[in-house]
């Protein structure tokens, strides 16, 4: 089945007359929305909205039609261009398609039902790669999104409080010992919310090397510093729309805690090399296993960003403090691990599920998840016996 959408069309062109009739032409087809500019200046102020297409008049006053199609490609070149020019000149037409242009439609008699094929055309690219990336992410979402398992009474307030803020933008920090699911929380809040189809993207703060990381959060502009050899999009950009998960943000650098303080404020990255500011739409969720409240006592973490991080604070208890979730966890990971491995299914001994009790998951539940995938190779028998249970940590 085709998919339809809505094309947002950007018209530059100083001529008021002329660009409205073009604009209600185009607008005779009802999955088309034109927006109209008569500058180029008055453009680019909007150019952070990302329309699918733009058809730019080339005989602007002041910036000049071929600088708009220049700024827009260096922009995203997703975005379609069409120049619209009375002008026929080959150098010219050269000119706009060796800038990226989409198309070159001279200014004649014909220009209308030119103009309406080469939008339909258009058209139709960009709803198969809207169709793709919605595809994509729907896969993500039954593939990556496995439920939260859990009845204990630590389990039920997560999920309450997951509900609460799901649907909203506030900021929400995840705390929690190594293991105990932050990241599938994040997750959790981003494919219940408005922004599920949108990208979620997760960075590890301290996995990248210090060096880098400005550049892998904010991306750069080419040549904005040795080795910057092309221009690349930053994380912050990647998630427009969507969900930045920042693990481990108790590692931040000190000065990258300021910078990302001034994000957070103004919803507004500026890429490394460049002095334009993006705004954004994202929504922010951190995660740490430390205790960061100790972190700004020791003066390692920014007391302002810290306070503005915990919009909502959401605590994950360790397993041991979660009753008999220990088991339904392990039924869980067990019929998953039996399936995926095409095993016939195996059951868990009374004797074993007494010793899973009993231990402590100093690595949590994804230390149960492992010991229960080990177990299940190790046993002979359809049932999981102590035997076939190894513990990493100290029992
Ligand atoms: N309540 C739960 N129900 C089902 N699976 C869970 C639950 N909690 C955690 N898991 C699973 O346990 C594993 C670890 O979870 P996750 O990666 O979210 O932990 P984390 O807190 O981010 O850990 P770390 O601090 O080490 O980064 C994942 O495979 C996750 O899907
Ligand atoms: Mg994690």
């Amino acid at each position: 089945m085709e998919r339809k959408y809505i094309t947002r069309i950007f018209l530059i062109d100083d001529d008021e007359m002329y660009s409205q009739i073009i604009r209600s032409t185009i607008e005779s087809n009802d999955l088309f929305d034109v927006e109209v500019f008569y500058s180029g200046e008055e453009f680019l102020e909007k150019l952070s909205e990302r329309p699918d297409i733009c058809i730019i008049d080339y005989n602007l006053p002041g910036i000049s039609g071929v600088d708009v199609l220049k700024h827009i490609k260096a922009y995203d070149p997703d975005i379609a261009a069409v120049l619209l020019s009375g002008q026929d000149r080959v150098e010219v037409v050269v000119e706009a398609y060796n800038n990226g242009a989409n198309n070159y439609i001279i200014k004649n008699e014909n220009v209308i039902p030119e103009l309406q094929n080469a939008l339909k055309n258009l058209a139709k690219q960009i709803g198969l790669k809207k169709e793709l990336l919605e595809l994509k992410s729907q896969i993500v979402d039954r593939n990556k999104y496995s439920r939260i398992i859990g009845e204990s009474k630590a389990t039920l307030n997560l999920l309450r409080l997951i509900q609460k803020v799901e649907k909203t933008d506030i900021i929400t920090l995840v705390t929690g010992e190594s293991g105990t699911g932050k990241e599938l929380v994040a997750k959790a809040l981003h494919y219940n919310s408005n922004r599920r189809r949108n990208a979620f993207v997760a960075v590890n703060v301290a996995a990248i090397p210090a060096d880098l990381i400005e550049s892998e959060l904010f991306g750069h502009e080419k040549g904005a510093f040795t080795g910057a050899g092309s221009r690349r999009i930053g994380k912050f950009e990647e998630a427009d729309k969507g969900t930045l998960f920042l693990d481990e943000i108790g590692e931040m650098a000190p000065d990258l805690q300021t910078k990302l303080l001034r994000v957070l404020q103004d919803s507004k990255i500026t890429r490394l090399g460049s002095n334009k500011e993006i705004k954004l739409n994202i929504r922010i969720i951190a995660a740490t296993n430390k205790n960061l409240f100790e972190r700004v006592k020791e003066g390692k973490f920014r007391e302002d960003l810290f306070y503005r991080l915990q919009g909502f604070l959401i605590h994950l208890s360790p397993l041991r403090e979660r009753d008999n979730d220990v088991i339904l966890l392990a039924r869980h990971f067990l019929s998953e691990f039996c399936r995926e491995n095409n095993m016939s299914q195996k059951t868990i001994s009374k004797s074993s599920i007494n010793s899973l009790l009993g231990y402590t998951w100093p690595g949590n539940v994804r230390e149960l998840k492992s010991t229960i995938e080990r177990a299940a190779l190790l046993s002979e028998n359809e049932s999981i016996d102590p035997e076939d249970i190894i513990y990493a940590g100290n029992q």
